[in-house]
């Protein structure tokens, strides 16, 4: 069994930020997050996080995590030895960091396939600047890491580097961490001297290079966040054209949640899916759209600038463009949401349409119905919210207002400009607008000529 730690101590000064640095978000999720959930998916007995700071502590309470506090913070050795009294001994103990979002499931299986061994993810580098060097002998053994600060010119031209993730037997860890002394130029105690411990123990060090050579990119700045979430969006993109989804850019689409797609999805630039959104088999997403808590029926098409939050599309409709879908919003099959259209906590029947200029809120809206253009569900009184009602086969005129509550009976039609505040009967023509008169002989204003040498 293995024990997964994450180190989430440090503050991220680079970051310039009243935020944590774990707590950034990649993809719209806090850094450490990426790191907890891969860590789960290797089903380990336990994670431990060591933290410095509260709000990282805040943010996860109440899930299956432990949360050990670092205080001072005297290094990567002495982040580790603080969780020692909390580990199972006779385990694993896999060492993971909170600002390494990217990391993988395969390469932490790999990192944990032997126990006899200490296990290292190393990686080579053209520019290995700022990172412990593996130094090794001639037969290629591993004899010890050397930080920056405290390597020698020929130690520096090193291209093997230390990513950070180790993993060994709790038991040795344990051993080898009570033996590390401060002695260096940081004045820290260094995960990575237990290598040095490990070699003279005569326990085989071993590497493991990752599956993805991103994979162990940290996070230290805002350009270094931006870098990474620009990765990560490119391997989901990977991901869902494999699965046969065109995507007009693969660099320019953003998933910060889950996005499921059917067959033969499409989908144009500029389009980012927040929380968990389905697109069913043929859905078309035009460009700029944002779509959130969404499910869209089969063959539906969400046309260009449309903003999707928490909604039910059924199949065949259409949306947009410039179109704003709100909460609790349920189309049915066939109906269209057109431009400049807001629709909230509404029930849009089968094959019913709004497509230009309204306002449609808590209504509940029949089928085949038609609903002209600068129509507006006033829905709110100021105080409380009330329903309006639209039965099947209704037409209303444009530029009509319903003052809810109120119901317009199946097949009626209201006249346009009309003001409805009383229930419209079925079948029946109602309308409420002033007489339209002309006035005779009326002449329009004209501007007064200025008198000469006047003041103004
Ligand atoms: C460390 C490694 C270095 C490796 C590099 C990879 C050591 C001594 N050096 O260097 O070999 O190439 O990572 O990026 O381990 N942390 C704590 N508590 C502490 C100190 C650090 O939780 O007391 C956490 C930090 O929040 C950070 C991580 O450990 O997430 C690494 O610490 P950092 O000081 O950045 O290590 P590096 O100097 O980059
Ligand atoms: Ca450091």
């Amino acid at each position: 069994m293995t024990q997964v730690v994450i180190l989430a101590a440090g503050k991220g000064v680079r970051m310039n930020s009243d935020t944590p640095k774990v707590l950034h978000r990649l993809a719209g999720k806090p850094l450490l997050a990426h790191v907890i959930d891969t860590a789960l998916a290797l089903e380990p007995s336990k994670v431990v996080v060591v933290y410095g700071q509260q709000a990282v502590h805040d943010y996860f309470s109440g899930q299956n995590i432990e949360f050990v506090l670092q205080e001072p913070q005297l290094g990567t050795g002495h982040a580790v030895q603080q969780v020692i009294p909390h580990l199972d001994p006779y385990q694993l103990t896999l060492v993971l960091y909170g600002d390494v979002p990217l990391i993988g499931l395969e390469t932490l299986r790999a990192m944990t396939a032997d126990p006899d061994a200490l296990m290292l993810l190393t990686q080579s580098m053209h520019n290995p600047y700022g990172y412990g060097r593996i130094v090794r002998n001639d037969a290629g053994d591993v004899l010890r890491i050397v930080e920056e600060k405290d390597a020698t010119p020929s130690e520096r031209e090193i291209k093997e580097i230390n990513t950070g993730i180790v993993c060994a037997s709790t038991q040795n860890l344990a051993k080898w961490l009570d033996g590390l002394r401060n002695d260096n130029a940081q004045r820290e105690y260094y995960l990575t001297d237990i290598v040095g411990l490990a070699a003279e123990s005569s326990v085989p060090v071993k590497t493991v290079q990752p599956a993805s050579d991103w994979e162990p990119l940290g996070v230290n700045s805002k350009e270094q966040l931006a870098h990474l979430e620009r990765i990560h969006q490119l391997q989901r993109a990977k991901k869902l054209m494999a699965q046969g989804v065109t995507l007009a850019d693969p660099s320019r689409i953003d998933v910060r949640g889950e996005l499921e797609c059917g067959r033969d999805v499409t989908i144009d630039v500029n389009c980012i899916f927040e929380g968990k959104v389905k697109l069913a088999d043929g859905v078309s997403v035009g460009p700029h759209c944002v779509i959130k808590n969404a499910e869209i029926g089969r063959g539906s098409l969400v046309y260009s600038h449309c903003v999707i939050d928490d909604a039910m599309i059924g199949a065949n409709c259409r949306v947009g463009p410039f179109a704003r879908v709100r909460p609790r919003t349920v189309m049915s099959e066939g109906a269209h949401i057109g431009n400049f259209v807001e629709v909230k906590n509404s029930r849009i029947g089968n094959k019913s349409k709004a497509n230009h200029l309204s306002y449609v809120g808590d209504s509940d809206v029949g089928a085949n119905v038609n609903i002209g253009a600068g129509t507006i569900t006033c829905n709110y009184d100021g105080a409380n919210k009330y329903r309006t009602i639209i039965e099947d086969d209704v037409f209303i005129g444009s530029d009509t207002q319903l003052v809810a509550p109120v119901k317009v009976g199946r097949g009626a039609t209201i006249g346009a400009g009309t003001t409805i505040t009383r229930d419209a009967p079925p079948e029946q023509l109602t309308l409420a607008r002033a007489r339209q008169v002309t006035i005779a002989g009326w002449k329009r204003p004209v501007k007064k000529a200025k008198s000469e040498g006047g003041k103004e």
